[in-house]
């Protein structure tokens, strides 16, 4: 198949790039913003099947020519803002990209490739906070804390109505929290292990008790390509490892593996609308796609730590850059973050 990924010099469109790359042909579209990298895509770069463009996804006009020149079967949206505490300080990158990119997607999919499958990559956020008793299901109510979240349960509204009017094959996934390489250092996995691999401070939001089910990235990609292959026009699917943990016993598992000093860990100030837990119900996903993730944590998160050992120079360099300047500006002096 011909696929179209938007956002692929990202973290997880990276990895679903990789992934996608040895049965189909890619082509990956990215802005590259301060979290897209084409470090991330080196070992696409000899491939006959792989092509990169640099592009706004809400510049239409271009996105049209590169549908009417490649003509692929599928586009998978990955482009986003992605980073709930950016979202607190400001939102409006997050409406630009999120809510608007995603519509001028949809416009040019219709008028330049209407019969194309639309993936349009969601997250578990979009529910709020649930239970264990209650995890979320497809037909769950949106309920989105962060302007994340509300951007991406936005898209998701504005993907939908395109189906029902329009008649555009999008097919919408919503995946639990990823770890895995290539993962900007801002999110809390690979923020904590580099920051403990250069003996600084880890910041625990809160009591540390919040609950995310971590999914390895690979494992979210293989979702998605079973979304693509075997899913339908129109339908949700939940994607999960369901195998939640608080995030104070990820931070501990962290601390092991990278061999760091429990001092090394602080409890900051709880982030503004926090969700306690996300838990979801996948099993769509297991009954009409015959998908599951099967990458367990333990195994995951080991060669996660290895990666970013073996891998010194790719994130010593982000964070020697707009990273450091962004913490220092969010959190003055608190050392908390560097
Ligand atoms: P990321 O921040 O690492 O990557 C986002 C990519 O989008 C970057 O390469 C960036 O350059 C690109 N981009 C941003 N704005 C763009 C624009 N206007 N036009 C074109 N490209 C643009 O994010 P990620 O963690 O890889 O997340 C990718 C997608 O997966 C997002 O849609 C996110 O909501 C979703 N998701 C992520 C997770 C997670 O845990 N990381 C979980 C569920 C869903
Ligand atoms: P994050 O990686 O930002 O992903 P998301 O907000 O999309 O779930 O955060 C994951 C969890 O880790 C979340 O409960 C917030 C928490 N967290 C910290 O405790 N400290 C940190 O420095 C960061 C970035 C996150």
């Amino acid at each position: 198949m011909r696929m179209l990924i938007t956002g692929g010099a990202g973290f997880v469109g990276s990895a679903f790039a990789r992934n996608a790359v040895t049965g189909h042909e890619v082509w990956v579209l990215d802005a590259l913003t301060y979290a897209g990298n084409l470090a991330n895509l080196e070992s696409l770069q000899d491939s006959p099947r792989f092509r990169f463009f640099r592009c706004d996804i809400r510049d239409a006009a271009l996105v049209e020519r590169v549908l009417r020149e490649f003509s692929p079967e599928v586009i998978v949206n990955f482009a986003a803002e992605s980073h709930v505490d950016r979202s607190l300080n400001d939102a409006t990158p997050f409406v630009g990209t999120n809510v608007l990119g995603t519509q001028s997607l949809l416009d040019a999919v219709r008028r330049a490739a209407p019969g194309i499958r639309f993936v349009q990559i969601s997250t578990d956020e979009v529910y709020g906070s649930t239970t264990s008793e209650r995890p979320a299901s497809e037909d769950s109510p949106l309920c989105p804390s962060s302007p994340y979240a509300a951007s991406k349960a936005a898209a998701d509204l504005l993907a939908l109505a395109a189906h029902r009017t329009f008649g555009l094959d999008v097919r919408i996934t919503r995946c639990t929290n990823n770890y895995g390489p290539y993962q900007f250092p801002e999110k809390v996995v690979p923020l904590f292990i580099t920051n403990l691999m250069e003996t600084k401070a880890v910041p625990l939001y809160g009591d540390g008790l919040h609950t995310r089910d971590w999914i390895h990235c690979d494992d979210h990609s293989r979702g998605v390509l079973a979304v693509i292959e075997r899913g339908r026009p129109g339908r949700i699917y939940n994607l999960g490892a369901q195998s939640p943990l608080t995030n104070l016993e990820l931070t501990k598992r962290i601390l092991h593996l990278v061999g760091g000093d429990e001092k090394l860990v602080r409890h900051v100030s709880d982030r503004p609308g926090h969700d306690r837990a996300y838990y979801l119900d996948c099993s769509r996903a297991r009954l009409e796609l015959g998908w599951a993730a099967g990458i367990p944590l333990k195994d995951g998160l080991r060669n996660t730590v290895e990666w970013y050992r073996q891998n010194r120079s790719w994130w010593e360099d982000i964070k020697k850059g707009t990273y450091l300047e962004y913490y220092s500006r969010q959190y003055g002096n608190s050392g908390n973050h560097a």
